[in-house]
């Protein structure tokens, strides 16, 4: 079968979601997947494309760090205005509409109001389509805000239909054109009934079903895959993580023996993490799997580095090399899988190349370097955690495996903050196997989103048996988190932590105190580089 046909008939009614560069853009394509509506999320710049391609049902404009007042900022292509289906402007998208349709965007410092930004409560003065079976008029509902300028006037045909103390024009409305201006921010989690909200507008304003799904996911990205790769062949880091054997599975199936897949030791693994990866593909499935010893050249070329990004960029930069290096032995390949996934992007670069600020340069993007001569197919590019953990399930992985802690690229580096050597990551890699003992002991292993040991670069002074101690001090951390944007921290109880203290001072050589850290994210992250 022509695999481009293929792709057509698997491509379900959708919602073309315009990016602006918001860092919660994705989270708009994940509350439309939740409603169960297959969308794709295009840059403003590549928006009109995207629309003859997809021939979407109706529109998502996203926020941005952008201001409409401001000279060269983006705008969306006219053609949307004048397609004859819903859209939903929200923040910058509403302003923007507002704008390219006729009213009036004012910087906040000129309106003499300021911004907004964080929880705010707003009052429907009016029902409409949006809050149909939700809100009701004269009803207060809390919302999330986040800007800084503000619509002064709208558009012709447009009412307000709800209002806040600091948005005059927290919600406006044109049903006659179905046009929606949102104010707030209806994707995150701190507008409760946001997800509803993007729920009514995929379902009650575009009609469309929501009977899209994990399956039909598969089924899409399967005939993806299919069509990007041809016949030619695909090469696969795997790193024994959720998110690059959900990858591999999910391309294995599409293209079968087309797929190698490759794992590179590079000597910043957990314990025992390389022999579990190895039972794992060999015996419980029919991938063919290359083992790469490649610890003593990482060790040589993390030797003397301690700055985060440059750790990031050199790991990054060697995975690629010796991915080259077996692509050759194999006889080519000109496709390189990752298991990239949207908070990877979110933070390195905008998901879209639009202008979201870098936070750090996660590994499997941020570190390609230029002369790559592969190819990427990441196919979770769009995905958040415990999306591709459904995914992973709906692939028929075992549920122990899919319910692992999220493990960086660039290994325990990133928890060593200073210098890497091997002598330290042996150190961690016993803290570390000791707090997850205990953690697995308690049974709280699935209650927490990441936990893992960090082995600072500080040497404090310690007594044990009469002897004066003076070692390194071992950092605990432990989250809980829906996606890993935002972490809370772990509150373990003041005897669990003391059990796992004492035993990493008495178990582990070189490691004389420990803390726990409390800091959640943001404003920290969840790393510690
Ligand atoms: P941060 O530290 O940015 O981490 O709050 C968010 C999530 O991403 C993981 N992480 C990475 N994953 N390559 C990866 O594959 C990387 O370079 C990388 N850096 C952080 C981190 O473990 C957490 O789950």
């Amino acid at each position: 079968m022509d695999p481009a046909h293929n792709l057509d008939s698997t491509r379900p009614d959708s919602i073309l979601i315009v990016d602006f560069g918001s860092q919660v853009t994705q989270l708009i394509a994940r509350r439309v997947r939740e409603a169960g509506v297959y969308s794709e999320i295009a840059p403003f710049s590549m928006a009109e494309e995207a629309f003859h391609r997809m021939k979407p049902k109706g529109i998502i404009l996203s926020g941005s760090p952008a201001g409409v007042p401001e000279e060269g900022s983006p705008r969306a292509p006219e053609l949307l205005f004048e397609a004859g289906i819903p859209i939903l402007g929200i923040c910058y998208g509403q302003q923007v509409m507002t704008h390219q349709l006729g009213g009036e965007v004012r910087p906040g410092h000129e309106t003499g109001e300021g911004g907004e930004f964080g929880r705010a409560f707003l009052t429907v003065t009016k029902d409409c389509a949006l809050f149909d079976g939700l809100w009701k008029e004269g009803e207060r509902h809390q919302v999330w805000m986040s800007h800084g300028d503000k619509v002064t006037r709208f558009a012709d045909g447009f009412e307000i239909v709800a209002t806040s103390d600091g948005a005059p024009f927290a919600v406006i409305a044109d049903e006659k054109r179905q046009f929606y201006g949102t104010q707030f921010h209806p994707e995150v989690v701190h507008t409760p009934d946001g997800g509803k909200l993007i729920a009514n507008f995929a379902h009650k304003v575009c009609g469309l079903k929501g009977d899209w799904t994990m399956a039909a996911y598969r089924e899409t990205k399967v005939a993806e895959i299919r069509e990007q790769v041809g016949d030619k062949r695909v090469i696969c880091g795997l790193s024994g993580g959720v998110d690059s054997s959900v990858a591999a599975i999910l391309i294995h199936e599409a293209i079968g023996d087309q797929l190698t897949c490759v794992f590179v030791d590079h000597g910043l693994l957990r314990l025992d993490e390389r022999q579990q990866v190895e039972t794992m593909f060999r015996d419980h499935y029919n991938i063919p799997l290359v083992v790469v010893d490649a610890e003593e050249r990482f060790m040589a070329g993390l030797d003397g580095v301690s700055d985060p990004e440059k750790k990031r960029k050199f790991i990054g930069g060697e995975f690629i090399n010796v991915f080259e290096e077996e692509a050759a032995k194999i006889g080519g390949a000109d496709f390189l899988a990752q298991g990239t996934l949207y908070p990877d992007v979110i933070e390195s670069v905008s998901f879209t190349g639009g202008p979201s600020v870098t936070i750090k340069s996660h590994h499997n993007v941020g570190g390609l370097p230029e002369r790559m001569n592969m190819e990427l197919v990441e196919p979770l590019r769009e995905l958040f955690k415990d999306e591709v953990r459904d995914l992973g399930r709906e692939l028929g992985l075992p549920d122990i495996f899919v319910g692992r802690h999220p493990f960086p690229g660039p290994g325990l580096a990133i928890r060593i903050p200073g210098e890497v050597d091997k002598s330290r990551c042996d150190i961690l890699r016993k803290a570390d196997a000791i707090y997850l003992d205990e953690i697995r002991k308690a049974g709280l292993y699935d209650a927490i989103w990441q936990a893992f040991a960090v082995l600072l670069p500080v040497k404090t002074v310690g007594v044990m048996g009469d002897h004066r101690t003076y070692d390194s001090v071992c950092g605990l951390r432990a989250v809980t988190s829906t996606d890993g944007m935002t972490a809370d921290v772990y509150p373990f109880d003041a005897a669990f932590l003391t059990q796992v203290a004492t035993r990493i001072v008495n178990e582990v050589q070189g490691i004389n105190r420990v803390v726990y850290d409390y800091t959640s994210k943001p404003p920290g992250t969840i790393e510690w580089e």
